[in-house]
């Protein structure tokens, strides 16, 4: 087995993905194994957090997109909902020193206005704090879900139309882009879900239409650099056609 320098050799530098988005799942079944409470898979969850946002930054990475916590996740147990809420704020705070020493932009997608008050302010406070910050931009998808997303754009785009400022017969697909939470990035080349389940989950689902997807059993707690850097050879071995064939690729 190669070690991580190995692998990270064998990841050709020029073509690393401009956009990785991740959903990190397995945080709980994490804790399970071990006998400890959910809070702990989630705490651990943090290192990995930690993990892949340096590893991103120092690969070349533009834009990590990070699904922190979901819309539908306020279903959860009350005490569950409120250790998350506690513990992002919680590490974001923490993390503000390396973020700004590593050049790292914090960005925030989602309905932020339901986080409470406490951990919003430290959110808040994360993203004014690295906005001059020009290296790998951390977008934290929190109250966030793609329904909800293209949903917000509908009615803002409706707004404008009722309004006079946007005419209905010109709506393009770059202007439902440009209405998303993710107006003005690239589209995720790479999406990457960690706990063996091989589902969306109401992540980007406008964004993701060409992502090239990669699914591994590894929980969240447990995604090293090593298993990342396996996502990263195997996204640079695939051909990604857009509809094209690998001929017309080919000749490209
Ligand atoms: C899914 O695992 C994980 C979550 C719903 C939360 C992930 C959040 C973090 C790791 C903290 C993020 C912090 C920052 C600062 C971005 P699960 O609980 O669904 O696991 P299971 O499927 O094993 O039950």
């Amino acid at each position: 087995m190669e070690s991580l320098e190995e692998k990270i050799s064998l990841i050709d530098k020029t073509r690393v993905p401009c956009h990785v988005a991740m959903i990190m799942d397995g945080n709980g079944r994490w804790a399970k194994k071990r006998g400890l409470a959910r809070g702990d898979g989630h705490m651990e969850g943090i290192s990995t957090v930690h993990r892949v946002t340096k590893f991103s930054s120092d690969i070349g990475v533009k834009y990590l997109t990070l699904y922190a916590f979901s819309t539908e996740n306020w279903n959860r147990p009350d005490d569950e909902v409120a250790t998350l809420m506690y513990l992002i704020g919680w590490a974001i705070e923490r993390e503000l020193p390396e973020l700004l020493a590593n050049n790292v932009r914090i960005h925030l997608l989602g309905d932020i206005g339901r986080v409470p008050a406490a951990s919003r302010e430290r959110l808040d406070y994360a993203v004014s704090s690295t906005a001059h910050c020009t290296g790998l931009q951390l977008n934290i998808c929190l109250s966030y879900s793609s329904r909800w997303e293209i949903t917000e754009a509908a009615r803002r785009m409706a707004r404008e139309a009722a309004a006079g400022k946007l005419d209905p017969d010109a709506i393009t697909e770059q202007t439902v882009a440009g209405h998303l939470a993710t107006a003005g990035m690239p589209d995720p080349d790479l999406l990457i879900r960690t706990g063996g389940e091989e589902r969306i989950s109401n992540y980007l689902l406008w964004q993701i239409a060409y992502s090239e997807l990669y699914f591994t059993d590894v929980l969240w707690p447990d995604f090293t650099n090593e298993e990342y850097a396996d996502a990263l050879i195997d996204y640079q071995g695939r051909e990604r056609r857009y509809g094209k064939t690998s001929e017309q690729v080919a000749a490209e």
